[in-house]
């Protein structure tokens, strides 16, 4: 400390001869930094390389001074990204001058240093760390504070009034923190607030009315958290929302059917994962700025309003897991309409009560649709030879009830990552087109009536790693080339008629962790080539007439837990 004193008398001898007290307050700031750097334990980008007494303070590296001061005070101090690791000193909360400070994304852990005394301060960035315990009292006397973000790091306790007292402030971010208790009526009084996100915390009870009276506000996240009760009706006065995030909480109730009107500005409204019901209003068909609905995971019923297919903006609509209905020409007619929604990317309207058939009018929704969810409904008929239209799909499932050929429906679908046709009732072939989809990871044609053989195309599929084909009536061989999926971790092709040997070219799926063969009429001998499979897990082959020894390699394979072998024509002795 000796040291350093003599060090900053000696700067202060050569950075100025006329002693103000702006010159007092540089040193004071100088031994705070070093005081801030001592407790840095980690600098892997060596940020501070530059934080060297022999250096103007002003020079250091994320350091700005304030002009007004002779460049020797302080205004911002900015370091964000840089890997740094320790605590962050109390000595901060002397650097009175300062406006901005930013230490996000680092690794910083311990307390929040007392700020109390910065009324200058108008930006503090602490995001992305670690830091621990509660938000200080303290920080209310920071009145000059426009932006607060303490977002994703492990803050504890209530809220209290604490923040609500910063009257000035348009933004404040507490997402990803442990806040416990109520949110405070009191944030109704922060007027200026353009952002407010405290989601992802552990909030209860339910949203305070008075945060009605935030007029400016534009985004408001209370997502993840564990609030009740209903949307106060006071939220519908917030006409400049534009996002709206109450998603992964209890709340209840019924959408008010002028929600569209009122909030005209809306690009966002995150609502999933919570209890509401009753019918999606119509009038968000005239939130026209809108890109993004999701309302998944709740109790709505009634129809897809026709009204979305005014939606030119939106690009993704996200429904699952509700009881929405469409049965006839009328209630079906949201798909025609939406058409128009060009930008339309993701529509997932899995699990609901869709039924009869899927109307050809799919054809023609957006060329630029990507993920489409129509599974776990109770779709009928055959499916429409016009979704083959949707080239621009990567995923796809349909169900529950369809019948049918699929021949000519997915060949153009070249980018189809993910196609999902189980538990329907389809019939035919699989189409050998289906091994032109070389982009697919997971293909799931399980409990239907599939028949005729496994196509031998199928091994093109490079980077397929589930194949799910079982209880279907397939039968002949288990075509060789399945052996080049190198990627293949899951493969079941159990309960069907499939015949023949068991290719040895299987003990090339190195990647393989469960492999069902059984239920089958499959012969000849285990080959010794499935010794290799070193990751499996789970391996059946029972109810086969596979004969012969048991290969005594299959004792090798040290990660199974799981082999069935039971009722074939095996006999030796067990490896
Ligand atoms: C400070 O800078 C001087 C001269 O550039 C150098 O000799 C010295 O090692 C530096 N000190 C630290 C702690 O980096
Ligand atoms: C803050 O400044 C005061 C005097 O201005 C000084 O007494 C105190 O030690 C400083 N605190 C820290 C943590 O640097
Ligand atoms: C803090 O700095 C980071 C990196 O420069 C920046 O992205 C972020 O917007 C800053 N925070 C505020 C509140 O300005
Ligand atoms: C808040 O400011 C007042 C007056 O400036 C001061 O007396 C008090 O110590 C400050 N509180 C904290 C916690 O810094
Ligand atoms: C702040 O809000 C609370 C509760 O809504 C209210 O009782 C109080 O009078 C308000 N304070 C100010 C300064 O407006
Ligand atoms: C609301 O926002 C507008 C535009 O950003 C701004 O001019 C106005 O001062 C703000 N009002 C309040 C109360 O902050
Ligand atoms: C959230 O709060 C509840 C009750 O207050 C508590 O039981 C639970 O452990 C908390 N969860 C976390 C992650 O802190
Ligand atoms: C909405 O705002 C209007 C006018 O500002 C006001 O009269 C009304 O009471 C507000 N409604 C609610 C539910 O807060
Ligand atoms: C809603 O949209 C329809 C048709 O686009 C329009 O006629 C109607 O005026 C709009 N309603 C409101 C309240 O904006
Ligand atoms: C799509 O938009 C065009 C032009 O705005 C309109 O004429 C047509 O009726 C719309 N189609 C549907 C199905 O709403
Ligand atoms: C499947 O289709 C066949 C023939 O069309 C029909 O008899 C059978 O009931 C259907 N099964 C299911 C589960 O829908
Ligand atoms: C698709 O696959 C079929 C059968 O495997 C093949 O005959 C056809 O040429 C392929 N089409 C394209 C465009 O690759």
């Amino acid at each position: 400390m000796l040291v350093l004193l003599a060090l900053l008398l000696l700067c202060r001898g050569i950075g100025s001869t006329h002693g103000s007290p702006d010159d007092h307050a540089g040193d004071s700031d100088m031994m705070s930094l070093l005081d801030f750097k001592r407790a840095i334990t980690s600098d892997p980008k060596r940020a501070l390389a530059s934080w060297n007494t022999s250096k103007p303070l002003c020079r250091w590296a994320g350091v700005t001074c304030g002009r007004a001061h002779q460049g020797r005070v302080i205004t911002s101090l900015e370091l964000a990204g840089q890997g740094l690791e320790g605590e962050i000193t109390s000595s901060l909360g002397n650097l009175t001058f300062l406006r901005t400070l930013n230490l996000s994304a680092n690794s910083f852990s311990g307390r929040l240093p007392p700020l109390g005394r910065l009324s200058k301060l108008e930006v503090l960035d602490l995001s992305q760390n670690f830091l621990y315990d509660t938000i200080p009292d303290g920080i209310t006397n920071c009145s000059s504070l426009r932006i607060l973000d303490l977002s994703k790091n492990f803050l504890v306790g209530e809220l209290y009034l604490k923040v609500g007292l910063i009257s000035g402030l348009s933004a404040l971010n507490l997402y990803r923190n442990i806040l416990t208790g109520t949110i405070p009526p009191s944030l109704g009084n922060m007027t200026h607030l353009e952002n407010l996100n405290l989601g992802g915390n552990n909030l209860s009870g339910s949203i305070p009315p008075e945060l009605g009276k935030l007029s400016n506000l534009s985004i408001l996240f209370l997502g993840e958290n564990r609030l009740s009760g209903g949307i106060p009706q006071s939220l519908f006065n917030l006409s400049s929302l534009h996002a709206l995030a109450l998603d992964g909480n209890t709340l209840r109730g019924v959408l008010p059917p002028n929600i569209g009107y009122a909030l005209p500005n809306l690009r966002g409204l995150f609502l999933d994962n919570n209890m509401f019901g009753g019918h999606i209003p119509a009038s968000i068909g005239n939130c026209s700025k809108i890109e993004d609905i999701y309302l998944g995971s709740n109790n709505f019923s009634g129809p897809v309003p026709r009204s979305f297919g005014k939606l030119s903006k939106l690009i993704s609509l996200l429904l699952y897991e509700n009881m929405i209905e469409a049965s006839n020409d009328e209630s079906w007619g949201f798909l025609h309409a939406m058409g128009n929604c060009t930008l339309l990317q993701t529509i997932f309207l899995d699990y609901n009560q869709l039924q009869g058939g899927i109307p050809s009018s799919i054809g023609n929704m957006s060329v630029n649709l990507q993920y489409l969810a129509l599974s776990g409904n109770r779709l009928s008929g055959t499916v429409p030879p016009s979704i083959g239209n949707l080239h621009g799909l990567i995923y796809l499932s349909l169900g529950n009830d369809l019948a049918g050929t699929i021949e000519g429906r997915f060949e153009k679908m070249t980018h189809l990552q993910k196609l999902v046709l189980e538990a329907n009732n389809f019939t035919g072939a699989i189409p050998p087109s289906i091994g032109n989809l070389t982009n697919l990871i997971e293909l799931r044609l399980s409990e239907n009536a599939f028949s005729g053989h496994i196509p031998a195309s199928l091994g093109n599929l490079q980077f397929l790693a589930s194949l799910y084909i079982s209880n279907n009536n397939l039968s002949g061989k288990i075509p060789v080339t399945l052996g080049n999926l190198q990627q293949l971790t899951f493969m079941d092709l159990g309960n069907n008629n499939l015949g023949g040997k068991i290719p040895r070219t299987l003990g090339n799926l190195q990647q393989l962790i469960e492999m069902d063969l059984g239920n089958n009429n499959l012969n000849g001998k285990i080959p010794v080539t499935l010794g290799n499979l070193q990751q499996l897990i789970v391996m059946d082959l029972s109810h086969n007439n596979l004969e012969g020894d048991i290969p005594s390699n299959l004792g090798d394979l040290v990660q199974l837990q799981h082999l069935d072998l039971s009722d074939n024509k095996l006999k030796g002795i067990i490896p």
